[in-house]
């Protein structure tokens, strides 16, 4: 079978899927290559992410990345939010297949699109290293490492 599990469970029943108004971050990613767009709503409490929903324009991998991806994020800190990589939401996820990685990608790069937004508008100073400029073709960079 080409996709784990939990890839088809948060395919089919993705979590917190949605809008959240007055959000105090967006990020919003899409990946040049496949054409798939990835928006991130985050709500910030006292540095902990109180709320996240998604709304994915993209592929079964896509769905099921950003779905894990928000429940790892949700009730965590900034900092932790920021140390969820690709990678990590892959394995969450029991895997994706090489071609799909960079579906996981996205997933990342719209965390942190929504991490820096919230920064940005709140005026709280970051490492610019953390947010490495928006690139086009993240593809290959970031799959390497499976
Ligand atoms: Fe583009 Fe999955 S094929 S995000």
């Amino acid at each position: 079978m080409l996709y784990s599990e939990k890839v088809m469970d948060h395919f089919r029943n993705p979590r917190n899927v949605g809008v959240i108004e007055n959000a105090d971050g967006v990020g919003e990613v899409g990946n040049p290559v496949c054409g798939d767009i990835m928006k991130i709503y985050l709500k910030i409490e006292n540095n902990i992410i109180s709320d996240v929903k998604f709304e994915t324009f993209g592929c079964g991998s896509a769905i099921a990345s950003s779905s894990m991806a928000t429940e790892m994020v949700k009730g965590k800190s900034l900092d932790e939010a920021l140390a969820v990589t690709n990678k990590a939401v892959t394995e969450a996820l029991d895997g994706l297949p090489a071609h799909k990685l960079h579906c996981s990608v996205l997933a990342e790069e719209a965390i942190r699109a929504a991490l820096k937004d919230y920064y940005d508008k709140n005026g709280i100073a970051y490492d610019p290293a953390l947010f490495p400029a928006e690139s086009c073709a993240h593809e290959h960079e970031h799959t390497g490492d499976e």
